[in-house]
């Protein structure tokens, strides 16, 4: 007996079909309320681990745990039915060996009942992105400025500025594409590096400060909403909720002073004492 999921979702085979075709419209999320309001715009929501920067304060993205991702995967989850729903493995939970990696993916799609899972790196990573393919796990990749490698690199610093740089980042995307990963963040690239990479391999390439020369786009939702106190330069903010949430606070706290808030029809019919 076979019985149907509930729920549809926009697929893997799917986003990869996308490939030089409509846009693939990317944001991340860390809860189920936000998640509920993007769900039904996008194509994918990452659960990224700059949560630990955007929703912890952390310096980097390196403090991160595995139970952080899943609390936070489960949480976006419950509040779609619709988008992709792909998880960040965090910093060393991954590197070591493909075993290594295929375990703690594991028990991030259990757990949380996502699709996917993200990490970062190019050549180094195409086994352990074969092994996890090979083993039913789909994985989305992610070059360019690797902040997990934010030590190594020494910053967020734009990749492929000059075309000496380019040959060893081109030779990363066409190894995790030949691995099997069914889309390719392209972070912090320069233009011309981000379109041949395009051009040159057969998944779609999704970008976040590397032009609008790849197949999808993908920003932090905080940023592009004006939470952020110091978004990217490439964001465009959409939203400025950042401010109005400090003027709700600020109106809130006036009437409070002012005892004009709660007004007497909000007191669920008590008199006032008087
Ligand atoms: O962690 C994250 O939010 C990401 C995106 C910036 C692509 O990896």
């Amino acid at each position: 007996m076979s019985v149907q999921p509930k729920i549809k979702r926009i697929t893997v085979p799917e986003i990869r079909a996308r490939k030089g075709g409509e846009p693939v419209v990317c944001l991340t999320s860390y809860h189920a309320h936000t998640a509920r309001f993007i769900d039904p715009y996008v194509d994918v929501i990452l659960v990224g681990d700059s949560l630990g920067m955007v929703m912890y304060g952390m310096e980097t993205t390196l403090g991160v745990t595995i139970d952080m991702m899943i609390a936070h995967g489960t949480a976006v989850m419950r509040g779609t039915d619709r988008a992709l729903v792909v998880v960040d493995m965090p910093f060393g939970s991954y590197e070591e060996s493909p075993e290594v990696a295929f375990r703690n993916a594991v028990r991030i799609i259990k757990e949380t009942g996502c699709t996917a899972v993200k990490l970062e790196g190019g050549k180094r990573l195409a086994e352990t992105i074969r092994y996890l393919n090979e083993r039913g796990i789909p994985v989305m990749a992610h070059i360019g400025l690797t902040p997990q490698s934010i030590q190594t690199m020494g910053g967020f610093k734009t990749q492929g500025r000059v075309e000496e740089e380019w040959a060893a980042i081109e030779e990363d995307a066409a190894a995790i594409a030949g691995a099997g990963a069914f889309a390719v963040v392209l972070e912090g690239m320069a233009e011309p590096l981000a379109a041949r990479i395009t051009h040159q391999i057969s998944i779609p390439t999704i970008g976040i400060g590397a032009s609008a020369e790849c197949d999808g786009q993908i920003l932090v939702l905080e940023d592009m909403l004006g939470l952020s106190p110091k978004a990217p330069k490439f964001v465009k903010e959409f939203a400025t909720l950042g401010a109005q949430i400090a003027g709700a606070a600020e109106a809130y706290a006036r009437e409070v002073r002012a005892r004009t808030f709660p007004a007497v029809e909000n007191t669920y019919g008590m008199k006032k004492v008087k």
